[in-house]
């Protein structure tokens, strides 16, 4: 088994980074790696159910028989669960089963058990070591990696967390091989963000590559995780707390955590980020910062990804501009949009902040430019 090793440089924490390692057969390594990089005499497992059900028995009987303690917290799957009861829950779980500060945490699911499972390593008795095992394809290539932890409020997505490191990232893809297709497809909409805002011959390579990639080509799916944890590893390094360019990961974002909320969660993350992205780049494009042609651009790859690229016609401009003002990223009344100069090319922004700040009406008028949609 060859693993890839791919470095985040933290020039400001402790340990000074970690590393994301990417290689099939990792998961039935993980003992080995936890004695390596996160030794503890216990370890919380933080899941949902769904994976739980594949994996969480294969995971502790791995974890005993080398000797680990280990404890499974599952709760039910989905984005609506990410959310301050079910921090509650678990930590009270925790906290009668006895895991005190010497434990550690193994975030174990996709990006919401990430998230969750982070924000409690983040807080639990006022923080505990953190090994991340990402079984989504959005966990493994975005999510999993940078250190963004939390929970969703009826304000908005992720706007109650922490940054909390981990020790390590251990990404399995063979993991994929029972991960439903919609959640598949609404991971390769962050790898076509990777693509549009840091390299454009990776964004052709994932066009070219649809079909393998639809396919789940197991081949086709670890090039991509690697060159995707390559990107986002390059972009947090040196930028730990998003003061720069790490903010161009936030790309589609605007819009897109705006059409999640407002869809309820029907539609999926990715899902939402694949409309964020073609929005936000006509967006650019009608404020002449990016090259004409980009959101057509997008649309295709996304397209050939079978991702959405609208907003729903049920949804109005309004609501989904109302909903974008509750977003992090809203500054002194003009909400920040980050954006990109052309097809792999993140654009700087006004005095080197890599955030735009953007009227409303402009965004008005590219969101309800419904006949220009195609
Ligand atoms: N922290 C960050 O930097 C960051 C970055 C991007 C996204 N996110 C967050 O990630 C979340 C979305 O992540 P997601 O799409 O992975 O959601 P998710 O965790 O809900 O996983 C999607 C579904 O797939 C199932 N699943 C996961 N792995 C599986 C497997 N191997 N086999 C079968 N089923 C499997 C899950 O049970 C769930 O039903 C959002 O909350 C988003 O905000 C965080
Ligand atoms: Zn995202």
């Amino acid at each position: 088994m060859t693993a890839h090793r791919i470095a985040v440089s933290l020039p400001e924490s402790p340990a000074g980074g970690y590393e994301i390692l990417v290689g099939g057969g990792l998961f039935s390594a993980l003992p080995s790696i936890l004695s390596r990089f996160c030794p503890a005499p216990r370890y919380a497992v933080i899941t949902d159910d769904r994976v739980a059900e594949l994996y969480a028995l294969k995971l502790s009987r791995n974890l005993h028989a080398a000797g680990h303690r280990t404890d499974v917290f599952a709760f039910s799957s989905g984005e609506a669960n990410k959310t301050r009861d079910t921090w509650a829950v678990v930590t009270d779980a925790m906290l009668e089963a006895g895991l005190g500060r010497d434990c550690a945490v193994i975030g174990f699911g996709g990006g919401v058990p990430g998230d969750l499972g982070g924000f409690v390593a983040a807080t639990y008795m006022r923080g505990l070591p953190l090994v991340q095992v990402p079984t989504s394809l959005l966990a493994m290539i975005d999510a999993s990696v940078g250190g963004k932890t939390g929970v969703d409020t009826p304000m908005g997505k992720n706007l109650v967390g922490a940054f909390h490191q981990p020790r390590t990232v251990v990404v399995d893809p063979d993991l994929l091989q029972t991960l439903p297709d919609a959640h598949l497809r609404a991971g390769l909409a962050e790898a076509v963000k990777h693509g549009a805002i840091a390299d454009a011959e990776y964004l052709d390579w994932i066009e070219q590559s649809a079909p393998a990639l639809l396919a789940g080509d197991a081949e086709a799916l670890c090039r991509l995780i690697v060159r995707s944890v390559e990107i986002k590893a390059e972009i947090v390094s040196g930028d730990e707390f998003e003061a720069g360019r790490r903010k161009l990961l936030n790309f589609g974002h605007t819009v897109g955590h705006a059409v999640e909320a407002i869809s309820d969660f029907a539609l999926l993350h990715g899902e939402a980020v694949a409309i964020g992205m073609v929005e936000e780049a006509r967006v650019g494009e009608r404020l002449g910062i990016t090259a004409a042609g980009t959101s057509a651009r997008l649309r295709r790859v996304l397209t050939r990804l079978g991702l959405p690229t609208s907003i729903p016609l049920e949804f109005d401009a309004a609501g989904v501009i109302e909903r974008t003002r509750t977003d992090k990223k809203a500054r002194d009344g003009r909400v920040e949009y980050a954006l990109v100069e052309s097809v792999g090319t993140g654009s700087a922004g006004p005095h080197g902040r890599w955030g735009h700040p953007i009227a409303d009406e402009t965004v008005a008028e590219v969101l309800s430019g419904v006949g220009s949609r195609v």
